[in-house]
């Protein structure tokens, strides 16, 4: 086993999280994991960094499927006995002009995004290492989203003592709603990857808390805004390239030992405080 330090950036073959993995390659002091849900892409985007000189290592990754990030889970137990950082940066949108039905993008877009982060922090959580960083890609359409939910849910998602189950409650009523375009006289917003990125962010103070509880203070949860980035989510439009975009992610995910946010929200490498 490798006393090795450990970073691991999710769904990084490309965009955000490719240009995360390539500033870790420069600050971080370890092995840097590139990870991907097929391959190929895998592959041929850590050779684009070893062609810049830079050394991350490949592993393949679908944060949607529980056995393939079990058998990450495993992989890194065993080579290097635990995670230093965990970067979550995978999600999908669909596009503003996709024809799918709404329906049809709540029942994707929520899986894929909250459920999934949940299920990968989850799993991952064991391995944390003294002064490890969980940094969570999440989105300013989640604060956006919070305020067009109805005055009760804001409540809800706002509240300090929010639970897990009580947000995964929520989430699906939102999806259930979306089934029959009930969601918006439900109180929720009219955007599946905003309420996907609303429990994202919620979950992120749940999972701080949790941390907190556990006696792992020194192990830091928060998530971000990347910012406006030009990637292929955005059909490359933005204010920023992806390399400005992984500034934030990478900030929270090296925040220096003895820091002190947790469970907070990021941008610009701000903390906002998007619950008061
Ligand atoms: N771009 C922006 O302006 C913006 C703004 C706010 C927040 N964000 C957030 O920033 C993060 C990165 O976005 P981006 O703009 O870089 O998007 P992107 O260019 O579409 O890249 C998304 C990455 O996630 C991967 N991915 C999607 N589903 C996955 C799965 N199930 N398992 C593993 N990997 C998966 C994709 O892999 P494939 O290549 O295989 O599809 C791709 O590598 C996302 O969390 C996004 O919500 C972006």
């Amino acid at each position: 086993m490798s006393a090795q330090r450990v970073a691991i950036v999710t769904g990084s073959n490309k965009g955000i999280g490719f240009a995360i993995v390539r500033a870790l390659c420069k600050k971080f002091e370890g092995d840097v994991f590139l990870t991907a849900r097929n391959e190929g892409r895998g592959n041929t985007a850590v050779n684009a960094l070893e062609k810049e000189g830079l050394h991350p290592k490949f592993h393949s990754l679908d944060v949607t499927d529980q056995k393939s990030v079990a058998t990450l889970v495993e992989f890194i137990r065993k080579e290097y006995g635990g995670v230093d950082v965990l970067v979550h940066n995978a999600a999908i949108a669909f596009k503003s002009a996709d024809p799918a039905p709404f329906a049809e993008q709540a029942r994707v877009t929520v899986p894929s995004n909250f459920t999934a982060t949940i299920k990968l922090c989850e799993s991952f959580l064991p391995l944390m290492r003294d002064e490890g960083r969980i940094a969570i890609v999440s989105s300013m359409s989640s604060t956006m989203s919070l305020k067009k939910c109805s005055k009760e849910n804001q409540a809800i998602f706002k509240s300090p003592d929010l639970t897990v189950e009580k947000l995964v409650q929520k989430l699906d009523e939102f999806v259930e709603a979306a089934q029959t375009g009930a969601h918006i006289e439900k109180g929720f917003p009219g955007s599946a990857y905003g309420m996907s990125k609303l429990g994202v962010t919620a979950y992120t103070r749940i999972l701080a808390r949790k941390v907190q509880e556990m006696g792992k203070s020194n192990i830091l949860v928060n998530c971000c805004c990347p910012g406006y980035v030009i990637t292929d989510m955005t059909s490359h439009k933005g204010t920023k390239t992806p390399d400005e975009g992984a500034e934030t992610p990478v900030h929270i995910a090296l925040l220096p030992k003895g820091s002190k946010p947790t469970g907070e929200f990021f941008s610009d490498k701000q903390v906002r405080k998007w619950y008061s």
